[in-house]
């Protein structure tokens, strides 16, 4: 479905990807896992279209990405998810769910949306008229995660979402990835808690240095291996 082909990218003189290859197929869970500064969250700003190509193709069904403005992301079918939740702190619950449909051919979806949202994070729903930045750091991730679900995306980009939660909460986490996955939606997820990444993952790559230095179904990785190579220079 996602295919990225020989991708660089960088910030104005400094490049950071270089000729990263990937594919994320339809319906399956893809995990881009790698230590800090790898280039993962470059990655997903390329994709985005928020960092110009140097070199490399990337497409989604075929389609062109590169060049196409991050606000039409939405009508090809994807949203992200950004490092670090940022919700609307001064708005409520609902108010920052409904900034996640802003697009006129989402508007019309809204009521389903939000019922489809809530019954997948109840808490949200209790807690739909708090304001957003009164919310525990768990609660604000499953928030970031349902605002990006709001324009039912087919294509669900989420960037180190366990990064500063509880056991328990990366538990829940987890558990919502899986039941996104059931639902047929795809996922790339980049994380830095490769155990659960590989555990909810169809195929795995691994960055390290702006490349990807290991591509693999997840049932065929060995964490030893991986932690090995995770730590390599
Ligand atoms: N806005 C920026 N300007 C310049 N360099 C950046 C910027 N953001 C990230 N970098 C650099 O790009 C490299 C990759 O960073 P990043 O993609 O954030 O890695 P990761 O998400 O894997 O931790 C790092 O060396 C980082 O310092
Ligand atoms: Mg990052």
């Amino acid at each position: 479905m996602l295919e990225l082909n020989g991708v660089r990218a960088g910030y104005g003189a400094i490049n950071v990807l270089w000729d990263v290859s990937l594919k994320a197929g339809a319906g399956q869970l893809t995990t881009i896992i790698g230590p800090n500064g790898a280039g993962k969250t470059t990655l997903l700003r390329a994709i985005m279209g928020l960092l110009p190509l140097g070199a490399g193709s990337i497409a989604v069904d075929g389609q062109r990405l590169d060049g196409r403005p991050t606000w039409k992301m939405a009508d090809v079918g994807i949203a992200m998810v950004p490092e670090g939740r940022m919700v609307f702190r001064d708005m409520s619950v609902e108010e920052n769910l409904i900034m996640g449909a802003y697009h006129p051919s989402h508007r019309a979806h809204m009521p389903e949306r939000l019922e489809a949202a809530y019954a997948m994070f109840p808490r949200l729903r209790e807690r739909r008229r708090q304001l957003a930045g009164s919310l525990s750091g768990g609660e604000a991730q499953m928030l970031a995660m349902a605002r990006g679900l709001m324009s039912n995306p087919r294509l669900l980009i989420v960037d180190e979402p366990s990064l500063g939660l509880s056991p328990l909460l990366v538990n829940e986490l987890f558990e919502v990835l899986a039941r996104l996955k059931g639902e047929g939606r795809t996922i790339v997820l980049v994380e830095q808690n490769t155990a659960r990444a590989v555990g909810v993952a169809d195929h795995v790559y691994l960055m390290q240095g702006g490349k990807v230095v290991l591509s693999q179904p997840a049932a065929e990785v060995s964490l030893e291996q991986l932690h090995e190579l995770y730590f390599a220079r």
